[in-house]
């Protein structure tokens, strides 16, 4: 394995598919590893210009929390390199992947602030249906997101 890719939200369920893949790292010297934080699109149907800088505020805190998150589990590693990119997250993260050739994507199986728990996040089961290599999802610790089944 050369090359994985870790789509993070800052969930709890992509913390824990981090700390699988640290493990990977330990397994595999030579791979290399891309850190993504997707931020979306946002739908509003009024004048945008008002909430202008609470948009960029809240996409700031979002960023900083997912890199935080990742900062925690794999530390300075030199293999990893962690970077943000605007889109619809799952057709980014599949590009991301066929553009930059990965052997693996991993994700977490529940992202921030899920309510309603269904078997897999909208992300999860997009990329899951839309990649082209294998993808692992890792689930996040039980009671630990934000609903748990
Ligand atoms: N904006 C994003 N950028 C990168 N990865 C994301 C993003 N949103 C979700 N993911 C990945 O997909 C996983 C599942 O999240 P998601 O499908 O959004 O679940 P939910 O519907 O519970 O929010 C997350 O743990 C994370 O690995
Ligand atoms: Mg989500």
């Amino acid at each position: 394995m050369k090359k994985i890719l870790l789509a993070t939200d800052g969930s709890n369920s992509s913390v824990e598919a981090g700390r699988q893949v640290r493990s990977f790292l330990t397994a595999f010297p030579e791979a290399q590893l891309l850190v993504v934080y997707v931020i979306a699109p946002m739908a509003y149907s009024f004048d945008t210009g008002t909430i202008l800088p609470d948009i960029e505020r809240h996409e700031r805190e979002a960023v900083e929390e997912a890199r935080e998150s990742f900062v925690q589990v794999f530390a300075d590693d030199p293999r990893v390199r962690f970077f943000t990119s605007r889109g619809v997250p799952a057709n980014v993260i599949c590009d991301l992947a066929d553009k930059e050739q990965v052997d693996l994507i991993v994700v977490g199986s529940h992202g921030k602030g899920s309510v309603q728990r269904a078997l897999l996040g909208s992300v999860s089961q997009a990329v899951v249906r839309h990649a082209t290599v294998p993808v692992l999802v890792v689930r996040g610790q039980r009671n630990n997101d934000a609903s748990a089944s």
